[in-house]
């Protein structure tokens, strides 16, 4: 049952039942146009009031729905929203709790709305790269007024009802009930006053006009400019509302119906809606049941107060969950607390942050240099060096003080989960949580399942995730897990490129055209470059027939780590982030090109995004077909959100998927003939041969 049928005395109630949020799913539309039928064909029906149980009175479409054809079945939104409003006996919304979307354009379709305060009121399509679809962007600018109606549109963010209900002039809400817990007393009674009053009034028919007319919608226009770059919505959504001011009502609802079903077909609305659905699903595990228990964490322990420890710290106490710091030494101890001190007090200067706040954060904060103390933390979590020897002392005496049942994380970017599981009796709770520098700004968190790891293990750890509000996504154990792993992949076609011809600007710039957040020049300085140097030396030995360009290893040679050193692939201006271009790096280029026996020819900027893109969506497939990751969503979800992938291309499957992989199979080809390349990685990987022999997709 998704929307029950009730009479009381001479009201019909008709109350929306789809949990979490009452999504408005074909059964439930069902449901409510059975409902006006019913009420409308029972003469001792007055009056119809429509409410929704538990949690919301409706969060919108049901995302279960998303892109299947069931989201456009009849009775569409539309058409019960058409019933409502030609219901001969007038139809009241109750709305409390949420109200979004699509459910919203349904409460504006009825004749009458009494909201509860404390109600979220929104139309967030945009967010998924849509206008409303359902006459949101023609009734509510007749509802509440142009202005306040196209910010909601363009902003997608929610309003409480009762701010709302205070604008001058609005029509949204006809009555305010006095709260929640006595909204359904209080509409039953408000049906009963309005039972008899014809004509039944329609939003359709309120006047809609700004008095600045063109001059306010140039300014609108305007206004969206900036959050527009890349997402055509937002400029959408003022021809919409303008489209109200213009147009007659139903031709209106036409222009918006078109608008609509444009931009369900383009790129950037299909990468959000992806990105809306991958985030959910990042969370559940095939093999882990969303009912399997969790372990109570109600209190953490870190070893070593660097740059990781600090940060992943950090995201603790912001929860409000305490954090005892473990160190060799005092003065490390001392200069951890105080980076984070200097974190805080700079997020306090800024206004992000309340001074009580700080204190709380602080006081949530401490530490020791005997493991003893921490034989109480219901979780610790190790961020020392990134050195086998290390791991191993550090993971024993863990071992040896922890209580039974506490989790026992390491933050190891390279090492091998299943080796440091066994340095402890107890491998079952050992699991990796690779943050992400700054690991208390950035959203990614890889979840390193060990081949030992425990399934409560695992539902703890993403439930402790969410709490700390990081995106995690579970990968299994091999070099570089899932990000670092296809980043390699990337940085080896960078250094090919410069080989041929490019210098680190130039792949810069054209992969940042693409929408990267940073070229992988750029996020070398940053992140290092030694970092990579160390990297490869162990790869030679392990992989000698590796082809990679030895520009890299030339430049970390000279001492241009990067950022931190002040120079790198470009040049640094202390306390400054401006990458400036070097000519002697240019020079070294040339030179080992020249050492080499290479002419450089001129490569294109679609050749740069295609090798980069293509090497990243080639490496994923081989991680996914060996179960490292256990779905093509998580892989764009790590590059969303921990490698500054552009959001509105969805993340590199979900791009690959829309480019067609039989074109990018294709030019994987085409880059294997390239001598100066490495023939052997751009064989097509088997999922992906046999993804495009099927005609199928990642997603
Ligand atoms: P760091 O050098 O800034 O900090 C390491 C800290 O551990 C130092 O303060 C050191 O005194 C302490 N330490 C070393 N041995 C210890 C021991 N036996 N007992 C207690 N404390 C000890 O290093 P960072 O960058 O914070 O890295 C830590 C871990 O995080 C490494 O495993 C690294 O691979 C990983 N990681 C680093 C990332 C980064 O971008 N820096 C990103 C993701 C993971």
């Amino acid at each position: 049952m998704t929307a029950e049928y009730k009479v009381h005395g001479d009201i019909a109630v008709i109350t929306l039942n789809n949990p979490p949020v009452n999504g408005l799913g074909l059964a439930t539309r069902q449901g409510i146009a059975d409902g006006l039928t019913k009420a409308n064909d029972d003469p001792a029906v007055k009056a119809i009031v429509i409410t929704g149980a538990g949690k919301a009175f409706s969060g919108g479409a049901d995302i279960k729905e998303f892109g299947s054809p069931k989201a456009l079945q009849e009775p569409n939104l539309l058409s019960v929203i058409l019933a409502v409003e030609n219901s001969s006996k007038p139809v009241i919304a109750a709305v409390h709790s949420v109200c979004m979307g699509g459910g919203l354009e349904l409460a504006l379709g009825c004749h009458y709305r009494i909201a509860a305060p404390g109600c979220s009121v929104a139309l967030p399509e945009v967010k998924l790269g849509l206008i409303p679809g359902a006459g949101g962007t023609q009734r509510l600018p007749r509802a509440l007024g142009v202005e306040p109606a196209l910010n909601m549109i363009v902003s997608g963010e929610p309003v409480k009802s009762e701010m709302l209900a205070m604008l001058p002039g609005q029509k949204l809400f006809d009555k305010m009930a006095s709260s929640a817990e006595s909204l359904a007393e209080e509409a039953l009674a408000y049906a009963r006053s309005v039972a008899d009053a014809r004509p039944l009034p329609l939003v359709r028919n309120l006047p809609c006009k700004h008095p600045l007319g063109d001059a306010y919608f140039q300014f609108a226009r305007n206004m969206v400019k900036g959050m527009s770059k890349n997402f055509p919505a937002p400029a959408k959504c003022v021809d919409a509302v303008e489209a109200a001011t213009k147009q007659k009502f139903d031709v209106g609802m036409a222009t918006e119906r078109d608008i609509f079903l444009n931009l369900m077909l383009t790129p950037e609305s299909k990468a959000l809606r992806h990105i809306f659905v991958a985030e959910r699903a990042a969370s559940k595990i095939p093999d882990v049941p969303a009912d399997t228990p969790q372990r109570a964490i109600n209190s953490v322990a870190v070893i070593g107060a660097g740059t990781m420890g600090g940060g992943i710290s950090m995201n603790f106490l912001n929860a409000g969950i305490p954090v005892k710091m473990l160190e060799m030494k005092q003065d490390a101890l001392d200069r951890g607390i105080a980076t984070i001190r200097k974190n805080y007090e700079s997020q306090v200067k800024k206004g992000k942050l309340k001074q009580d706040k700080y204190e709380q954060r602080m006081s949530l904060l401490s530490t020791t240099l005997s493991y003893d103390d921490l034989k109480d933390a219901d979780m610790v979590i190790e961020a020392v060096f990134e050195e086998i020897g290390v791991k191993e002392a550090v993971f024993k005496e863990l071992d040896r003080v922890m209580k039974p049942g506490a989790i026992l994380a390491s933050n190891t970017s390279t090492l091998d989960v299943n080796k440091i599981a066994s340095f402890t009796k107890r491998p079952q709770d050992v699991v990796g949580m690779h943050f992400f520098s700054p690991a208390n700004v950035m959203k990614l968190l890889e979840v390193v399942r060990g081949e030992k790891t425990a399934k409560d293990v695992l539902s703890t750890v993403m439930a402790v995730a969410k709490k700390i509000r990081k995106t995690a996504v579970v990968s299994g154990v091999c070099d570089g897990f899932i990000g670092n792993r296809m980043i390699e992949q990337y940085g080896r076609q960078g250094g090919f490129l410069l080989d041929e011809g490019c210098t680190p600007e130039q792949v810069d710039k054209a992969i940042e055209k693409f929408g990267f957040a940073m070229g992988p020049f750029r996020m070398g300085d940053l992140a290092g470059n030694d970092i990579g140097w160390a990297i490869r030396k162990r790869r030679v030995v392990e992989q000698a027939d590796m082809k990679y360009s030895k520009t890299a290893d030339l430049l970390c040679e000279k001492g241009r780590f990067g950022q931190k050193t002040g120079a790198g692939w470009y040049d640094y201006v202390a306390g400054k982030r401006d990458a400036v271009p070097n000519a002697d790096v240019v020079t070294m280029i040339e030179e080992h090109r020249k050492s080499l026996g290479i002419t450089p020819r001129k490569i294109s900027d679609e050749e740069i995004v295609q090798r980069l893109v293509y090497s990243l969506v080639n490496e994923a497939a081989r991680i996914l077909e060996e179960g490292i990751a256990s779905k093509a969503s998580d892989i764009d979800m790590v590059y969303l959100m921990g490698y500054g992938f552009p959001i509105y291309r969805g993340g590199p499957m979900n791009y690959a998927d829309q480019v067609g992989l039989f074109n990018v199979v294709q030019a994987m080809k085409r880059f294997a003939k390239n001598p100066l390349d490495d023939a052997k990685f751009w064989e097509p990987a088997p999922l992906l041969a046999k993804l495009v022999a099927e005609g199928k997709t990642f997603n």
